[in-house]
């Protein structure tokens, strides 16, 4: 299916891959607007787990570690290789992951506000994976470039505005956080960091599977954490993701910002992050 969208994207013009539904921009060939529509009215399940991220802030991390830590836990027989996010199934899939056995594994990049309702009236657990926004910015440039299915071509310079505007696929990373750190109460909800992450991914490991109610030994918690780490993740990037794998595993580390932010930009992202989380919770945990 993803295979058939990227032969699709390559006979695609730049200016027709992305389109506006409700105010906020998104990848026309994985996400059209039948899908969003879909995506709406579908049910959720209490026990559902659930995956959320805005785009770049380690999604696919994530997904490696919740689908190994079903595995482990005796939920799934071995790893699908189906990218889980709800707004690329399209109407017919989703009739389908709606008579799957339970405890189904989703995803989303969508924000908070757009995320079914039926999400949070059946309270489920919801892991919510962020990331300081000026890597989330160069990661999302680089993938934007790579990625067949999203315009490529442009400058760091003018990719840099559009991102700082929101002009990207599925919104504002500002409005998104906002929208989250909202929710820093809800037992439902967990938010973790990219950082945090990198710094003790056993760790992560092991609270996440608490969060979801799995009992992992020790021993598994190890081992999952010691396949899930960058370069691991990278190896075997061509079997969990098929021949574009490599996109999605760049570079894996924390600050590469760095390498591409003038100071001038820095110092620009630093007030709009000012602006809008300072003195939040989630800014908090974000700081960088
Ligand atoms: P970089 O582009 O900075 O390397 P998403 O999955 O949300 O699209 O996020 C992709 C980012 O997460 C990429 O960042 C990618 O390299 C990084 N990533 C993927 N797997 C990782 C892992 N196991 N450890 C650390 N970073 C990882």
């Amino acid at each position: 299916d993803v295979d058939v969208k990227i032969q699709m994207a390559e006979k695609t013009s730049d200016a027709e891959k992305m389109y506006t539904y409700k105010g906020v921009l998104y990848p026309r060939l994985m996400c059209p607007e039948e899908n969003l529509k879909a995506v709406e009215i579908m049910e959720a399940r209490e026990d559902d787990v659930m995956l959320v991220a805005y785009p770049k802030c380690g999604f696919n991390w994530m997904v490696g570690v919740l689908r190994k830590i079903m595995v482990e836990a005796g939920e799934q027989k071995s790893e699908s290789k189906t990218p889980p996010l709800i707004e690329f199934f399209g109407p017919d899939n989703l009739k389908a992951v709606n008579e799957a056995p339970s405890p189904r594994f989703l995803g989303t990049h969508l924000h908070p506000d757009n995320i079914p309702a039926s999400f949070y009236e059946k309270k489920t657990k919801m892991l919510v994976i962020f990331r300081n926004p000026k890597d989330t910015l160069v990661s999302y440039y680089h993938f934007y470039n790579n990625n067949p299915v999203l315009p490529s071509g442009q400058s760091f310079d003018s990719y840099f505005s559009q991102f700082m505007s929101g002009d990207v696929g599925w919104g504002s990373y500002f409005d998104h956080a906002v929208g989250w750190d909202k929710k820093m109460d809800d037992p439902n909800v967990m938010i973790v960091t990219y950082e945090d992450l990198k710094q003790n991914l056993t760790e992560g490991v092991r609270q996440i599977s608490t969060f979801f109610g799995f009992n992992l030994t020790e021993d598994q918690i190890q081992q999952i954490s010691g396949q899930s780490t960058f370069n691991a993740m990278k190896q075997s990037s061509a079997d969990t993701h098929g021949h574009l794998g490599n996109i999605f595993f760049r570079k894996g580390v924390v600050g590469d910002w760095k390498n591409n932010f003038t100071p001038e930009q820095s110092r620009e992202m630093d007030e709009v992050f000012n602006k809008r989380l300072a003195g939040t919770r989630l800014g908090a945990k974000l700081n960088y």
